[in-house]
């Protein structure tokens, strides 16, 4: 029988495969972020990929990442769903399903499906870690949200992360703005590139964005928020001002940054890495999203958070070589020169006995194991040859160039070994910064 074609399938455009070490290094990252915001009170939520599409239809109805970008399609029984853009809009939707009691601070990781045109630093699937506080209407919330990513952003080293902030204003000054800058730039169509005047006739803010060179003059002479922001938005926007000054967080006010999703009232803001190329410069943001809950169905409740955004966070760090992956770490690596069982029963007691252990499989000479066992970044190699089960021994060896090889009881290795200097790499603690 003749064998069927084998297909060589690769991973779909826009989505990447992550390997160790970068697997490591990603895990090490979500580890730093959680650290500092459960310091802060947050707690993990975990919600769902998919959706139904209703949820992100709340999210705007005249943004890109709804109308072009969202992965949706109808399910089995016939419902329309679609893989998550964000995570806002299923962790409100969570909170409305739920009714924890308030404030309910949380913290996420985890994938994202946007159908955009990849590139370097944006991809179809990436990864985001971000906070959510539902039912506080504080501006020293606002500071707070803001100053955790801050000290995440400096956790893991990054300088070069700029925080641009600015306001919406409430809902009647988010629509009295849009009015106005619909106005300034209905007067001034000619001067407009024509996906400027495909974004203003769905969504006039959306053009405030646009990076193309003809549109800049128009948009550097559109009005500011501050022209019709209503007496408690300003007053709301001082106070988060001065919170950032008083804890040392530095910011660029921003007077016409607006964001990619609709559901932003008040304080928005982003923070952009000045080592990455502008158009996709942006490894975070966020801003307060009082009416979400009410669109999904829940009662009235203030909100605001912020999502990070995992792959262009170590590309910024890749530029400014910071956070690199962490080195493998194992206690021992056990080197079979006989066969049999063992090397099988030795790596089973090390590991029942608290040790990291891996091992050759299929034997192999010395030469070639010894050069597996230091890849392992093992800490120490146990090598089993004949010499050694005659004897009821094992031969133990200093990866890191510390004593000298020495024979030892197979029965006393562990202690042994428990009574060595003790190894940095045992039990696992998580690296906060490895270098
Ligand atoms: P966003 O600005 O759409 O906001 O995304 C946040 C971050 O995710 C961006 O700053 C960027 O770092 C990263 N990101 C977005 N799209 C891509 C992509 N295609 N490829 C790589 N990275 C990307 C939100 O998602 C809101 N949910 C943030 C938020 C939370 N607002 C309130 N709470």
């Amino acid at each position: 029988m003749s064998r069927p074609d084998r297909t060589e399938f690769r991973s779909l455009t826009g989505m990447r495969d992550v390997l160790w070490p970068e697997s490591a290094r990603r895990r090490a990252l979500v580890d730093v972020f959680a650290a500092v915001v459960e310091a802060a009170g947050y707690r993990e939520v975990r919600p769902p990929l998919l959706e139904d599409l209703g949820v992100f239809l709340r999210v705007g109805e005249t943004t890109d990442v709804v109308t072009k970008e969202m992965y949706d399609f109808e399910d089995k029984d016939g419902s329309r769903v679609a893989l998550r853009p964000e995570l806002t809009a299923g962790v409100v939707r969570a909170f409305v399903q739920h009714s924890p009691p308030v404030p309910w601070k949380v913290w996420y990781e985890g994938a994202n499906f946007r159908h955009e045109r990849p590139q370097k630093g944006r991809y179809r699937s990436f990864e985001q870690v971000g906070v959510e506080v539902l039912g506080v209407d504080d501006p020293d919330l606002d500071v707070e949200v803001i100053a955790l990513a801050w000290r995440f952003y400096e956790a893991i080293g990054l300088r070069s992360v700029r925080l641009l902030l600015n306001t919406l204003g409430e809902h009647d000054d988010r629509a009295r703005y849009t009015e106005a800058v619909r106005d300034h730039l209905e007067a001034h169509r000619g001067d407009l590139s024509d996906q400027a005047l495909a974004t203003l006739a769905r969504n006039p803010l959306r053009v405030l964005d646009s990076k193309r060179p003809q549109d800049r003059a128009v948009v550097e002479s559109a009005p500011v928020i501050a022209d019709v922001l209503s007496a408690p938005a300003a007053e709301h926007f001082a106070r988060v001002r001065e919170g950032l000054e008083v804890l040392g967080v530095p910011y660029t006010e921003a007077p016409r940054l607006v964001r990619g999703l609709d559901y932003y009232r008040r304080t928005t803001f982003e923070f952009a890495a000045e080592s990455l190329d502008a158009a996709q410069n942006a490894v975070g943001g966020g801003g307060r999203y009082d009416g979400l809950a009410e669109d999904l169905g829940g009662p009235p409740t203030d909100g605001i958070g912020l999502a990070l955004g995992v792959d262009r966070i170590l590309l910024a760090c890749d530029a400014e070589g910071v956070f690199g992956a962490p080195e493998a770490v194992l206690d021992v690596y056990v080197v079979d020169l006989v066969g049999g069982a063992a090397a099988r029963d030795l790596t089973h007691e090390l590991r029942a006995a608290g040790f990291s252990a891996d091992r050759r499989f299929g034997g192999g000479s010395m030469k070639s194991q010894m050069k597996s066992a230091d890849r392992s970044g093992a800490r120490w190699a146990v090598l089993v040859g004949d010499d050694e089960v005659a004897a009821g021994e094992v031969t133990l060896r200093d990866l890191r160039g510390g004593a000298d090889q020495r024979r030892v009881p197979r029965d006393r290795l562990t202690a042994e070994l428990a009574g060595s200097q003790p190894s940095e790499t045992q039990p696992s603690e998580p690296e906060v910064e490895p270098t």
